[in-house]
């Protein structure tokens, strides 16, 4: 084999491990925490909060609420947006949101999964 073709080889071979190392260490763990936050929003037996809210992409959704989007700007931070998700009435005591952390409506990985989502969203 001519010492070019192996250079070559040995170059698509990296490249095509580096490929490969790049799907399995980001691009497929995004993409199904993706998929689960977003069950998570928008089924009836999880968050539902499409009953209350319009959220991209979701279906149906109630108006009780806000439309959840630009959500990094109304909060300082994803902490800040976590507790008002675990607690909405520490924020606003009339609140009709339900503390879905509080009340154990969600879990705490269930809330940090919605809370990178609506971040970006
Ligand atoms: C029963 C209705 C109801 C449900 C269900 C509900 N919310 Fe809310 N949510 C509200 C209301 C009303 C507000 C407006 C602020 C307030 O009254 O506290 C609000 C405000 C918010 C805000 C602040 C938005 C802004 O623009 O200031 C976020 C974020 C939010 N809700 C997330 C959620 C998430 C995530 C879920 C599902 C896990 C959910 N809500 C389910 C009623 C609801």
């Amino acid at each position: 084999m001519c010492v070019l073709l192996k250079a070559r080889l040995s170059v698509l071979l990296l490249t095509s491990c580096l490929f490969i190392v790049a799907c399995i260490n980001t691009e497929k763990p995004l993409l199904i925490n993706k998929a689960v936050a977003k069950k998570i929003l928008f089924s009836r037996n999880k968050g539902n909060c499409l009953a209350c809210h319009v959220i991209a992409e979701g279906k149906l959704a109630g108006n009780i609420g806000p439309e959840l989007k630009n959500i990094s700007h109304k909060f300082k931070n994803k902490k800040q947006l976590r507790q008002f998700i675990w607690n909405a009435s520490t924020f606003n005591p009339k609140t009709a949101m339900p503390p879905f952390g509080k009340n154990k409506i969600l879990s705490a990985e269930e809330i940090d999964l919605i809370v990178n989502y609506l971040w970006k969203i």
